[in-house]
Formats: structure tokens, C-alpha cells, sequence
């Protein structure tokens, strides 16, 4: 087959919730281990598969080096890429939450946000009409409470083994993360006959 629809997929915990969803949808499961290869082809769905950081599917999606990508919601809040989404895939669900030291009210006046996510946070203090100062990480974000880097974070949160083991506690919920299926937007206008079809699968492999 030669016109070959490109998807970009997050490496790594998404790609793990995203596997199972994208198996039911047809695509050959060997295809969606999370190992060291960063192209992959299913010859029979048509499909080339780019394993990219989590952070940079909307990129490859947005520059249509891919037409489609499977995205967190929470990259797509930090920036405001170019892209289609036309679904909301349910899978690798997670929260957005301000975080702080368990039982240590943080300052009312200018607390200090640690995070990997500066906008989102700067947007949500802004919403509360609250100053605070933002202070980007890029990961370990647990940490700068701990040490007195900052008040808070903001940060994910699935279980939250992570805040507990940390003596961290939730505070705000900042946004609800899924992970988005996002296309190009050239592409889901010139390849639609290729690009619908898989979108329509996808949408029936969701579990509601
Ligand atoms: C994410 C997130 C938290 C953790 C939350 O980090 O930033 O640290 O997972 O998960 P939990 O509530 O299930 O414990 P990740 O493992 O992606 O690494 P990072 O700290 O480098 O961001």
C-alpha cells in the first residue's frame, strides 16, 4: 500500500493506556510495545507508527510530519498548536491538581508554583484572581516543596502515590487530562478518505 497514513504516539505511561484502545481498533499489537524503535508499520491497516516524547506528538501533527497523533490534554493547554481534535479518546486519564506540603497552609501572598506546566498554572492562579510566582521545572516536580523550592506545584496526578509518598496533598483540581487524538489539519482535508475511516475506528474502540 502505498499511501501510508503517519501517526505519532507518545513513548512511554500514554502509550501503555493508549495501546490497548489502539488494539482494539486493529492495529497489530507488536506494534505498540514500549521499546527503543521509533518507526513501525502495520502494512495491512496502512498505517506508519513514529514513537515521539509525549510532548512533541502535537509538534510532528502540527508541521504534518504526522497526520495524526495521540496527545494529553495537558500539552495541548501549555500550547496552542495548530491542529484538529477531533476525539477525546478516554484513555490515560488523569488529573491536573495544585499540590502542597499535607498539613502546611502555603502563603496566600505570592506562593511559589513549581511546575512543568507554567502556563496552565499561571492560568488558573489568574482565574482565582491570585498572584503567584511560577517556577518551571521539567520534571521531579514533588520535590521542590520538599525542599523549599516552592509552596506548591502543579502537576499530574493518577493514583497519587507519588504526592503521599512525598508528604504532598491535593489541594485544587486545575483540569481533568485525557489523551486527545489530534490530526493535521491539511491532512484531515486532502486524506480524508484515509484519515475518517481510522478516526471512525477509533471512536467505535473507545470504551464509553
Ligand atoms: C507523573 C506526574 C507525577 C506522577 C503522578 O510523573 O508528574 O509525578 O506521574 O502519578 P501518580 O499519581 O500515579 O503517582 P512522571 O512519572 O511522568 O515523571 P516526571 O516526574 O518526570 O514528570
Amino acid at each position: 500500500m502505498t499511501d501510508i497514513l503517519t501517526v505519532a504516539l507518545p513513548k512511554g505511561r500514554v502509550l501503555r493506556a493508549v495501546a490497548p484502545l489502539l488494539a482494539r481498533a486493529g492495529v497489530n499489537s507488536d506494534l505498540l510495545s514500549d521499546d527503543r524503535s521509533l518507526v513501525r508499520e502495520d502494512r495491512t491497516l496502512g498505517l506508519r507508527f513514529l514513537l515521539v516524547k509525549p510532548d512533541d506528538v502535537a509538534t510532528y501533527v502540527e508541521y504534518g510530519a504526522a497526520d495524526l497523533g495521540v496527545c494529553g490534554r495537558d500539552v495541548l493547554m501549555e500550547r496552542s498548536y495548530d491542529v484538529y481534535q477531533p476525539l477525546d479518546l478516554g484513555v490515560g486519564k488523569c488529573r491536573m491538581v495544585v499540590a502542597g506540603v499535607a498539613g502546611k497552609p502555603a502563603p496566600v501572598d505570592l506562593p511559589r508554583v513549581a511546575t512543568k506546566y507554567a502556563r496552565s498554572a499561571a492560568e488558573h492562579f489568574a482565574r482565582r484572581g491570585l498572584q503567584a510566582e511560577v517556577i518551571h521545572l521539567h520534571g521531579s516536580v514533588e520535590l521542590a516543596p520538599v525542599t523549599g523550592l516552592a509552596d506548591l506545584i502543579v502537576d499530574l496526578v493518577e493514583t497519587g502515590e507519588t504526592l503521599a509518598q512525598n508528604g504532598l496533598e491535593e489541594r485544587e483540581l486545575v483540569a481533568r487530562i485525557s489523551s486527545i487524538l489530534v490530526a493535521n489539519r491539511a491532512s484531515y482535508k486532502l486524506r480524508q478518505e484515509r484519515v475518517r475511516p481510522l478516526v471512525e475506528r477509533l471512536r467505535a474502540a473507545c470504551i464509553p
